[in-house]
């Protein structure tokens, strides 16, 4: 059985999980629910899109067997939230940013693991991170489950998919796409520059775009998650980066 946990508001990325996921004789399950555990803010937690029906239409569609949406008291019957500490992947970046984010995220999963047993589950590579959290705690408490991580998906005009994209207004939709437009324009020039000097170039990038506040533009490993120094000390370097749009907080990534 695949399994695709979401929280809902769903769009193209999600839909690509469930096309993934459903092979020939591949039962598909697919969850939503907005975990209240993984929001460090109350207003983004708040202002998060739910659109349940529009949801499950679009599951049945695409080929989803099960919609599986519990309640909070079905998940969390008591509020306790688990805590994992898996080093530099823990700590830095989102880590460091979203204090408790990760721990949230692998309290629900764990969850939902539990509850639906599947043999395989499906996440998104926009969420890179995220993607590494579970592969590991996959690897470490849920050694039966096979965790696979799909590609991103893009708009025309490169803004990776996702449900928070929803909360832009049309100006800043458009402004929004300037970040994965940055994150292509760094891996054209690679070959220019150190991978500090990338960093810099890309950080000044967005100086330069207005409507844009970045949090934060790293150049990592994509296994070890540290700083990558000198390209000969990663064979698969990774940018990631998360920065606001108006109050938005938008994430995205780029293997270099
Ligand atoms: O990526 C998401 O939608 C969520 O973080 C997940 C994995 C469904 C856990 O709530």
């Amino acid at each position: 059985m695949a399994f695709v946990p979401t929280m809902g508001a769903l769009h193209e990325g999600h839909i690509s999980l469930i096309v993934e996921a459903k092979g020939p004789n591949t039962l598909v399950i697919a969850s939503i629910f907005v975990n209240p555990t993984q929001f460090n803010n109350p207003s983004d937690l708040e202002h998060y899109p739910r659109m349940e029906e529009k949801d499950i239409a679009l599951l049945e569609k695409a080929g989803c067997d099960i919609a599986f949406l519990p309640s909070i008291s079905e998940m969390y019957p008591e509020a306790h939230k688990g805590h994992w500490d898996y080093g530099l992947l823990s700590s830095s970046l989102e880590g460091k940013f979203r204090p408790g984010h990760f721990d949230g995220v692998l309290t629900i999963v764990k969850r939902l693991f539990e509850a639906v047993s599947p043999d395989r589950a499906f996440f998104g590579e926009k969420d890179f991170q995220q993607l590494a959290h579970i592969k590991r705690l996959a690897k470490e408490e849920f050694p039966s489950i096979e965790v696979i991580g799909c590609p991103t998906v893009r708009e025309s005009d490169g803004l990776a998919m996702s449900s928070r994209n929803l909360r832009l207004s049309a100006e800043e939709r458009k402004i929004a796409a300037i970040i994965s437009a940055i994150l292509f324009d760094m891996k054209e020039k690679r070959a220019d520059f150190t991978p500090s000097e990338l960093e810099s170039y890309g950080r000044s990038q967005f100086e330069l775009a207005s409507g844009i506040e970045l949090e934060y533009l790293e150049i990592v490993d994509q296994k070890t998650f540290a700083p990558v120094a000198d390209w000969a000390d990663s064979v698969e370097p990774i940018i990631l980066v998360a920065a606001y749009v108006g109050s938005v907080r938008l994430i995205d990534n780029l293997m270099l």
